[in-house]
């Protein structure tokens, strides 16, 4: 295969039962070595034949990411887990059961066939369970694991439908399968088994305290969490997520948010700025006349599903988001996550 990629090919497929037509032609690209975007509940992937180094290369190229950051490893079901990992630790058991397929990904002892480009040469590779019929199909009918990494360029918000990822990768991948909006809209939580105790390195779809539920112990080792400390996971930089316009989170009580966030939007509009403010639920906001107030949603599933495609269409109309943070329970802790990573570290504490 040619990179880049003259032409990408986009094909329409049903989100409930994917075509297998459809899904063997593709199924054919990941076996040639290219690479071939898809949806997934969390956002769209893009995937290559996880042991095929070569294929793996070019995701990297694609998306302009560096080397260093490793990949997610994309599998049916737990039984397509052994040839991947070195042990399965004790607890992954229960955790299949309860949240596979789905959202949560699994840090592991690698085995010797996973190519050190997708684990950037660590000794740990990381393993989802897709539940997207049609991520389902792609693994099953080219039957291999499928590194993916999100299918946006490297620091942009991650794609949540097909157009997201035309608009960052058309030319560079072979195929784009579009099976409409994901539907969950942040990515996997990341949950890290190799260490003692088990760390949760990447909050995401599934929330953190239903994984302490099954591991009381869990701590959370996430870039958030650890402000100004070295990265813990090689991908979880802050400049990810970043759309163009500059992105202020906002965090305290609710009147207290609301009188900062109107003082620097007036600011902001003094200088001729374009000022845009994101909330999440119904507490009421006083902003100045011309601030563009975007509601994300009622309650944080709304706003999870959201948040990448409003930070998107923002960038172009809009200087300056001010958001307002949610509180950090449930999927309220992936959306922390991703405002803080998006505001690359700029939060305004309020009282
Ligand atoms: O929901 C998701 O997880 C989506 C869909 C496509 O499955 N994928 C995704 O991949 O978000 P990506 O590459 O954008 O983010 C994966 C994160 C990166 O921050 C990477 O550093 C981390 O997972 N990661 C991958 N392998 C790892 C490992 N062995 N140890 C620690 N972190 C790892
Ligand atoms: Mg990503």
């Amino acid at each position: 295969m040619t990179d880049p990629v003259s032409t990408t090919l986009l094909l329409t497929v049903d989100p409930t039962a994917p075509e297998p037509a459809t899904m063997t032609r593709a199924a054919q690209v990941i076996l040639s070595g290219g690479l071939v975007a898809f949806p997934t509940e969390t956002v769209y992937g893009l995937g290559a034949h996880a042991l095929n180094a070569e294929a793996v290369a070019r995701i990297f190229r694609a998306k302009q990411r560096p080397s260093t950051d490793p990949l997610i490893v994309h599998i049916a079901d737990l039984a397509d887990l052994p040839p991947l990992v070195d042990a399965i630790p004790p607890a992954v058991a229960d955790l299949a059961v309860r949240f596979w397929p789905g959202p949560l990904t699994l840090v592991l002892p690698r085995s010797a066939r996973v190519p050190d480009l997708v684990t950037a040469g660590q000794p740990t590779v990381a393993v989802r369970v897709p539940s997207h019929p049609v991520a389902q199909a792609l693994i099953r009918a080219a039957n291999a694991p499928i590194a993916a990494p999100s299918a946006n360029r490297f620091s942009r918000p991650s794609p949540t439908t097909a157009d997201h990822v035309l608009a960052d990768l058309a030319g560079r991948v072979d195929v784009v399968l579009d099976g409409g909006p994901a539907t969950i809209g942040v990515e996997s939580t990341i949950l890290d088994l190799t260490s003692d105790p088990p760390a949760v390195l990447r909050p995401g779809g599934v929330p953190v305290e239903a994984l302490r539920a099954l591991l009381p112990d869990l701590t959370l080792r996430t870039l958030t969490m650890t402000e100004g400390q070295t990265a813990p996971a090689p991908g979880t930089l802050l400049k990810h997520y970043s759309p163009e316009a500059e992105l202020i989170l906002f965090s305290g009580s609710p009147n207290a948010v609301s009188a900062r966030m109107a003082r620097h939007a007036a600011e902001q509009i003094a200088r001729g700025a374009a000022v845009a403010a994101l909330v999440i639920g119904h507490a009421p906001l006083d902003l100045p006349a011309g601030v563009t107030v975007v509601s994300l949603g009622a309650d944080d599933g709304e706003a999870a599903n959201r948040l990448f495609a409003v930070l998107r269409q923002l960038e172009r109309s809009t200087d300056v988001i001010l958001a307002r943070a949610p509180a950090q329970v449930g999927l309220g802790l992936a959306l922390w996550d991703r405002l803080w990573r998006a505001a690359e570290g700029r939060v305004v504490q309020v009282e």
